[in-house]
């Protein structure tokens, strides 16, 4: 069976650590390159957390990039509240051995545009951005884009009505709608609200003898505690997994052809204005996922990458 060949672009962070674990365990999916946005922490924390994953995997051999060091034109703000200071829920780990490329993750969102890849994001889009301003057609040069991000139908995450990743950076959320040329598959809270990895799931994790639930396990305990606080949810919101999981079967999910702008200025900022009435007659430039096939989503990645049958535990 032919590999997803897929760029990744993510500010690990807890949920995008995970969801590279799914990425880079899956037979299917070949990881092309890896490019660090700021966002959940910055940059060069993320860098550093990204070459930790690709050791803790093996996949030492995958090339990363930094990226923006800071939004567009705004100040940055990270999620180090969410994710812990170090972007990975405070747990220590020893410096990685491997490096960064030279190349901007900019540079390398334009290298790898081709037809059998796909572009998907994770984290505010100030990478994407810059790659597209320097070539207005490089997402149509890709065969899909899929992005984490955005709210239609839910409450935001960073305001009554935003969400994070195109919060942190509007201006190049907006961007990049509004100059993709091709539709983006938008996986927003509307479905990974639903991708909960619950409390009793996550202790499941501790008694599973493999590295990576281990890791698991630990990254998450500051993430759930977040959960707790502030959404009083016994769990915490995988997010980027799904993504990762509708790169690998896009059957998980399902949506509508729509156009979005994103606000980028006032109370609504950061906003996912989806014209779901048309009012505007402009083009569909994205694909609003709507529903999503937890259970066979969740099994999908505990099954790659702890090797455990998700719907037998005792939840
Ligand atoms: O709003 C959730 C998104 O913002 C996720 O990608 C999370 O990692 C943060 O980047
Ligand atoms: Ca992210």
């Amino acid at each position: 069976m032919q590999k997803t060949k897929v760029f990744i672009d993510c500010d690990p962070g807890i949920d995008d650590a995970l969801a590279l674990l799914l990425a880079l365990c899956h037979p299917n999916v070949s990881v092309v390159g890896i490019g660090v946005n700021c966002g959940n922490v910055p940059v060069e924390l993320g860098v550093k957390n990204v070459l930790h994953i690709l050791e803790l995997t093996g996949q030492v051999h995958v090339p990363v990039y930094a990226g923006a060091e800071k939004p567009l034109c705004r100040d940055f703000v990270s999620a180090q509240d969410t994710h812990g200071e170090n972007g990975l829920g405070e747990i220590i780990f020893a410096q990685p051995i491997i490096k960064p490329q030279k190349m901007s993750a900019s540079e390398a969102i334009l290298l790898h545009a081709k037809a059998d890849t796909t572009l998907l994001t994770l984290a505010p889009l100030t990478n994407v951005a810059l790659a597209l301003q320097k070539n207005p057609k490089v997402l149509q040069a890709y065969g899909k884009v899929i992005s984490m991000g955005g709210a239609f139908r839910t409450h935001g995450n960073c305001s009554q009505v935003a969400e994070y990743n195109y919060w942190c950076d509007p201006e190049a959320a907006e961007y990049v709608y509004a100059n993709a040329g091709r539709v983006i598959d938008m996986v927003g809270l509307d479905v990974t609200r639903a991708f909960v990895l619950h409390a009793t799931a996550r202790a499941q994790l501790k008694n599973i003898n493999n590295p990576l639930a281990q890791f698991a396990y630990d990254i998450t305990g500051f993430y759930q505690d977040f959960h707790q606080k502030q959404e009083n949810l016994n769990g915490c919101v995988l997010n980027d997994v799904l993504a990762v999981g509708y790169l690998i079967d896009e059957t998980l999910c399902a949506g509508f052809l729509s156009h979005v702008d994103i606000v980028c200025q006032g109370k609504a900022m950061g906003q996912s204005l989806v014209d779901v009435g048309g009012f505007y007659k402009q083009s569909p430039n994205a694909l609003i996922l709507q529903e999503v096939r937890v259970d066979d989503a969740m099994q999908l990645f505990w099954q790659t990458c702890f090797n455990t049958d998700y719907k037998m535990l005792k939840i």
